[in-house]
């Protein structure tokens, strides 16, 4: 996908004050790496918290058409949100925490079969 949905913000930004719940605690930051660009995130926050205060938009692309998707639910519902992680597809970003030197690649469709047969055997 290389760094599809990269270069516009649209002023992503994490929220380190919010007005209900406080501030954000502090949390050391880990580097991992996204379609192979490094990514800084707060240890334990979501992949997709990461992704989204980084820029990007674009997680996955459906199976049929091809079409971007982002993330929706953001409460591991829907599955907008699959990536691969280690190797493994299928992977909601929204649910998994981020952890230093993990490597997270956009899924297309549903992950090629090497990915989907590694994931099946880890399960
Ligand atoms: S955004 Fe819906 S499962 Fe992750």
């Amino acid at each position: 996908m290389g760094g599809a949905g990269r270069g516009q913000d649209f002023g992503a930004k994490r929220i380190d004050a919010h007005p209900i719940l406080g501030d954000l605690p502090a949390s050391p930051h880990v580097t991992f790496s996204f379609d192979g660009s490094p990514i800084q995130g707060c240890e334990g926050e979501p992949i997709a918290a990461s992704l989204l205060a980084a820029g990007i938009r674009i997680l996955r692309t459906m199976p049929r058409f091809g079409g971007a998707r982002g993330g929706f639910c953001m409460i591991g519902r829907c599955t907008d949100c699959m990536v691969v992680v280690d190797g493994v597809p299928n992977v909601r970003a929204c649910v998994t925490p981020v952890a230093a030197d993990i490597s997270v690649r956009s899924q297309r469709g549903l992950g090629d079969e090497d990915e989907r047969q590694l994931g099946e055997r880890r399960a």
